[in-house]
């Protein structure tokens, strides 16, 4: 059967813009945050984000409303017992996953898709906590969710190829290109990308070369649209030290190894942009 209904568990940064794509792609969807703040907050920020459509003459008023329309917020988890997948954007946390993905299988019918949009956590690992791990994928979408093209579609050894097909087409319906990914840390992107970021620190922190020179040369040399330290300061560094911890934990391999540099950033609260400063000062808006 085709995926109709969509649930998504979290309103943040990455759960509102999933839900948006979702809506402008013509599927109902319900989703479900912790409180009615939350709640206001997350769907405040799909408003905006149409409404900046709106004022740049890319959509209509009307086409907006009929967007909006097709999405239903609930802090009840039981609201989403009705859908076809649910794909779980709340925080980046073993436990909190497996606590949501227990009160769903009370929640939701066998045949429900579960995914989550975790960028480090063990797919496996939750998927064999519940009661359809064959029903279990990863959808990886990047940030920010309506902009990037990109989601990375992630199997373990026990997912139904059927249920793979289903959530590739959906993923290619919103519309999205489908990487397709084994359930390791980093999957594709980050596997690729972490190693790189840590590699840039460590050229720094080493005296190769100033931040400006390190983004400058990736930047006009490499054609990439920003530089290694400033995609961090936008990642977060703390992010980027949770994700190399799992993925060295996971691989032993040096490259994958937290620079001590980082480690104390993080420790000095330099979070980056989010937070104000990281390998540059946001204070202002703009990097310096
Ligand atoms: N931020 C990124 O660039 C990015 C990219 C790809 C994947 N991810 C992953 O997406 C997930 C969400 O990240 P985010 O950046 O949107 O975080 P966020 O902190 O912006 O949003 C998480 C939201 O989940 C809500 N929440 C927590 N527990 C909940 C529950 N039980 N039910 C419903 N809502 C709940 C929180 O209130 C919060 O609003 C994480 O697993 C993260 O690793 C993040």
């Amino acid at each position: 059967m085709a995926i109709q209904k969509v649930g998504v568990v979290g309103c943040g940064l990455m759960g509102s813009g999933i839900v948006q794509v979702c809506a402008q792609a013509g599927y109902d969807v319900t989703v479900r945050e912790i409180d009615d703040a939350a709640l206001a907050k997350g769907l405040g920020r799909i408003d905006k984000f149409l409404q900046g459509g709106v004022d740049k003459g890319k959509m209509t008023a009307e086409q907006k409303a009929a967007v909006l329309g097709k999405i239903k917020g609930t802090t009840k988890l039981a609201d989403l017992g009705g859908c076809d997948l649910v794909i779980e954007a709340a925080v980046e946390n073993i436990a909190a996953k497996h606590e949501v993905f227990a009160a769903l299988d009370a929640a939701c019918g066998p045949e429900t898709i579960y995914a989550s949009n975790t960028s480090s956590l063990s797919i496996t690992e939750m998927a064999a906590k519940t009661k359809r791990p064959a029903r279990v994928v990863g959808l990886h979408f990047f940030n920010p969710v309506p902009l990037m093209q990109l989601v990375e579609v992630v199997r373990t050894p026990m997912t139904d190829a059927a249920v793979l097909a289903e959530v590739d087409a959906f993923a290619q319906k919103l519309p999205k290109t489908v990487v397709s990914a084994q359930d390791t840390p980093g999957f594709v992107v980050n596997r690729l990308l972490v190693p790189y970021i840590l590699d840039a620190i460590r050229v720094y922190e080493q005296g190769l070369a100033s931040k400006e020179d390190i983004d400058n040369g990736m930047k006009l040399g490499c054609g990439h649209p920003m530089g290694p330290l400033t995609l961090l300061d936008f990642v977060g560094l703390d992010t980027t030290l949770y994700i190399a911890e799992i993925m060295f934990d996971e691989f032993k391999e040096p490259r994958f190894a937290p620079p001590p540099l980082l480690k104390r950033m993080v420790l000095a609260g330099w979070h980056g942009r989010k937070s104000g400063r990281g390998f540059y000062d946001w204070s202002s808006g703009q990097p310096r």
